[in-house]
């Protein structure tokens, strides 16, 4: 997608260098910033520390730091380290252990003198295929938007959570895919964007909205209800960090209570995700292991001062018990449709199965 009319990834792989660069998503949106990722505790440290997040991008991610672990020490030892200190950062985004898997998979058989340079083209071909994945599920998406859209000519309002837009991949994004797609093919659209807290990752979708020229207004996550009630939202529209093989889907924590009024409201609710999504091995949400964050997520809020200048305030004493699971689990019985790359699907172990046969009987 484009920043101010430049084409941008979320990552630029610099394999004659080691190295991998990536917009640093800890500082969006107040400040746009390319990091420098030369070692596998750095790549570790990006994943853990949500420079980078969304789930296809930390699978892209951790693809490239298995590449650069390897330009240092390609040794079975180094191989086997690296994906076990890469595959520790977050649980729950399955996307993370699809890609060390499929790695692993290539190079383990290779001698260790030609296992770099085979990773860093394995990696590459993750990379693209998200990008490629990401942009079918747009082009689904905008069909089913196309039968949503008001027939009057009015605006489709549309509701997402969290980020799922194209810095929560390498490219394009998943549930905000089919936005582009349809506000490019001119059908009027407007996005209610979900702050999402307690890390706020709502403010990068507005970011990204805006720089596209995507219509959205921002709300507080408890307005979903009233909105949804009042008629003012015609979809719902999310992300995943892992699908089980039942059609439930873990996604950022307040989904679930989106998903809930949607269905109160009778108002439809997509999950878009690519195949890299999906976990078969899953038999259904409850076996989803479920990240638990630092409590200072919470306790402290991020922004700009009076200056400009980014800073922290403390809202919760440091001592102050807080929760802070990352995710939930939202049942199937609650999703209208998963659209992945090759189309759509009921939330289902039967809807699963038809679209990806070769996975799911495999
Ligand atoms: O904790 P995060 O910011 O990595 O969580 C991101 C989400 O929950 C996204 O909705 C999900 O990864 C899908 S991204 C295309």
């Amino acid at each position: 997608m484009k920043i101010d009319g430049i084409p941008t990834r979320t990552l630029r792989p610099r394999p004659a260098d080691g190295a991998i660069e990536i917009i640093d998503q800890a500082r969006l949106p107040h400040e746009l910033r390319w990091a420098r990722v030369a070692t596998l505790a750095e790549a570790a440290h990006a994943i853990r520390a949500m420079q980078v997040r969304g789930a296809p991008l930390i699978g892209a991610t951790a693809a490239y730091g298995l590449a650069i672990a390897l330009g240092a020490d390609p040794s079975d030892v180094g191989l086997q380290e690296a994906v076990a200190t890469l595959g520790a950062t977050r649980p729950t985004a399955v996307n993370l252990h699809w890609a060390l898997a499929r790695m692993h998979q290539r190079l383990a058989p290779l001698p260790p003198a030609e296992r770099a340079a085979a990773a860093w083209l394995e990696a590459d071909a993750i990379a693209e295929e998200d990008v490629a994945q990401n942009r079918a599920i747009g082009q689904h998406g905008l069909g089913l938007f196309k039968g949503l859209a008001p027939r009057d000519g009015k605006t489709l309002n549309v509701m997402t959570h969290c980020n799922a837009g194209w810095l929560a991949t390498v490219d394009w994004g998943t549930a905000l895919s089919p936005v582009y797609a349809a506000f490019d093919a001119g059908l009027p659209i407007h996005v209610w964007v979900s702050e999402t807290r307690p890390r706020n990752q709502g403010l990068l979708t507005a970011w990204e909205l805006m720089h596209h020229g995507v219509p959205h207004t921002v709300v507080a996550d408890n307005a979903a209800g009233i909105l949804m009630r009042e008629g003012r939202v015609d979809a719902v529209i999310v992300g995943a960090d892992r699908i089980a093989a039942n059609g439930d889907v873990a996604n950022k924590v307040g989904t679930y209570l989106k998903a809930l009024a949607g269905a109160d409201n009778r108002i439809p609710f997509y999950v878009a995700a690519p195949r890299s999504t999906l976990d078969f091995a899953c038999p259904e949400g409850g076996a989803i292991p479920i990240e638990e964050r630092d409590g200072d997520e919470f306790r402290l809020v991020h922004g700009l001062d009076g200056r400009g200048t980014p800073t922290a305030l403390r809202q919760l004493p440091a001592g102050e018990a807080v929760g802070n699971p990352a995710f939930d689990v939202t049942p199937a019985r609650l999703v209208t449709a998963i659209i992945t790359e090759r189309g759509a699907c009921p939330a289902s172990r039967d809807g699963l199965a038809a679209l990806y046969p070769e996975a799911a009987h495999g």
